[in-house]
C-alpha cells in the first residue's frame, strides 16, 4: 500500500477486534451459518452478521421454528453479530437478552430495511423517520445487554432528505458503538447508486465516538478504495458481491491490508461446492428446503468460469449451468451437478 492511499487500520469494538475492518453485510435469505463459515474460511474477513431476527416474534413467540432457526451461529465464527429489527423498545431490549445470552458478541439493530413486511410495521428503516423513537431503540438495547450494540442504517427514509447525520448522533448518545451506512434512502430500493457523501458527513460529525462503515455498490478493490477515499471511513461493508464472489472480501484484505490468502486460484465451481457442503452440514433444515434455498444462494455465482471475474456477459457454458442448477432437487443431485460444473471448468 502506497502513503498516498487511504488508510484501512484495524479497530476495536469494545474488546473485540475488527481486523480486516472489511464487514459481510446480513443478508437475509443468504448469510447463514454455511454461507458465514464458507467466507471465513476463504481469507480474512472482520465481521460476519446473522441474518435479521425479529424482536417482535422472540418476545410474542419465542419457540417459532422459523426464528429459531436462525439462531445458527457458533463461537467458530467469532467475532460475528446478530442483527434484530423491531420498533418497541422494550421488545427489542428483551430480544438482546435473549440473543445474548444465546452467545452473540455483538448485537446490531436493522435501521436499513426497506421492505414494505418491515417498513410498514415501523422497523427497520421506518425508524429513520422517526428519529425519537430510534434513539430510544437503541438507548433500550444498550441498557439491556454489556456486549457492543452497532446499527445499519440508510442515508434517510425519502428520497433527497438525509437523517442519518442527525440519527448518528442520537445513536451515538444512545451508547451504540459502530454505525454503518447504506448509502442510498430506503425509498430507492436498489435502485441508482450509492451515494456516500453523507456516509462522509457521519464520519466527519461521530467518528470520534463511534466507528462508521460505509455500504453499498463497494464491489473490488478500485471501489473500495473510491470510498474510502470520499469518506475516510473506518471500515467497508460489503453484500452482493460476496454473493457472487464469496472470496471478495479475502482478495480485499490481502490487496488492501496485506494479509495472507489461503488460496487465490478462486475457482467458482469449487467454491459453490464447498459452499454447498457447509450448508448440508451446517444449516439444520429439511433437505427439500435446503435445496431449494440453494439454487438461489449459488445462482449469483458464476459457475461456468474457470477463475475469478466480474465481467457483466455471461457464456454459453456460464447460461447452461445456470439452467441446470435450477432443476436439482435432492442433495445427491447438486453434488453432482456441481462436480461436473468443477471438472468441466478446472482444466480450462
Ligand atoms: C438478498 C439481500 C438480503 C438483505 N438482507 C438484509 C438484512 O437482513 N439486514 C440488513 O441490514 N440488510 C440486508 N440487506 C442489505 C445489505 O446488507 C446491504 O446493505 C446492501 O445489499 C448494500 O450493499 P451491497 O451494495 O454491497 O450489496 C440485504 C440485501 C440483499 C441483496
Amino acid at each position: 500500500m502506497s502513503s498516498s492511499e487511504p488508510r484501512l487500520k484495524p479497530f476495536q469494538l469494545g474488546s473485540i477486534p475488527i481486523d480486516p475492518p472489511l464487514l459481510l453485510a446480513p443478508m437475509a435469505g443468504h448469510t447463514h451459518v454455511g454461507f458465514r463459515t464458507l467466507v471465513r474460511e476463504l481469507g480474512a474477513c472482520g465481521l460476519v452478521c446473522s441474518e435479521l431476527i425479529s424482536s417482535h416474534v422472540l418476545e410474542h413467540n419465542p419457540k417459532s421454528r422459523q426464528t429459531r432457526d436462525l439462531f445458527d451461529w457458533s463461537p467458530a465464527e467469532w467475532p460475528f453479530a446478530v442483527q434484530l429489527f423491531g420498533s418497541v423498545p422494550q421488545e427489542m431490549a428483551t430480544a438482546a437478552r435473549l440473543v445474548v445470552e444465546a452467545g452473540a458478541p455483538i448485537v446490531d439493530i436493522n435501521m436499513g430495511c426497506w421492505v414494505p413486511k418491515v417498513a410498514k410495521k415501523g422497523c427497520g428503516a421506518a425508524l429513520l423517520s422517526d428519529l425519537l423513537k430510534a434513539e430510544a431503540v437503541v438507548r433500550a438495547v444498550c441498557e439491556a445487554v454489556d456486549v457492543p450494540v452497532t446499527v445499519k442504517v440508510r442515508i434517510g427514509f425519502e428520497q433527497g432528505k438525509p437523517t442519518a447525520v442527525s440519527f448518528a448522533q442520537a445513536a451515538a448518545n444512545a451508547g451504540a458503538k459502530l454505525i454503518t451506512v447504506h448509502g442510498r434512502y430506503a425509498k430507492q430500493g436498489f435502485k441508482g447508486q450509492s451515494d456516500h457523501s453523507v456516509t462522509a458527513k457521519v464520519k466527519e460529525t461521530v467518528g470520534s465516538s463511534m466507528a462508521v462503515i460505509a455500504n453499498g455498490d463497494i464491489v473490488d478493490t478500485e471501489s473500495a478504495r473510491m470510498v474510502l477515499q470520499e469518506t475516510g471511513c473506518d471500515g467497508l461493508m460489503l453484500g452482493r458481491e460476496c454473493l457472487r464472489r464469496p472470496w471478495i472480501l479475502a482478495k480485499m484484505a490481502h490487496e488492501l491490508c496485506g494479509k495472507p490468502l489461503p488460496d487465490a486460484r478462486f475457482h467458482p465451481a469449487r467454491i459453490a461446492r464447498r459452499q454447498f457442503e457447509l450448508t448440508r452440514t451446517l444449516v439444520k433444515k429439511p433437505e427439500k428446503v435446503v435445496v431449494r434455498e440453494l439454487r438461489g444462494q449459488l445462482l449469483p455465482y458464476r459457475l461456468g468460469a474457470p477463475t475469478d471475474h466480474n465481467r457483466p456477459e455471461r457464456t454459453e457454458l456460464e447460461m447452461e449451468l445456470r439452467e441446470r442448477l435450477v432443476k436439482a432437487e435432492t442433495f445427491e443431485q447438486m453434488e453432482q451437478f456441481l462436480l461436473e460444473a468443477e471438472e468441466k471448468t478446472w482444466a480450462n
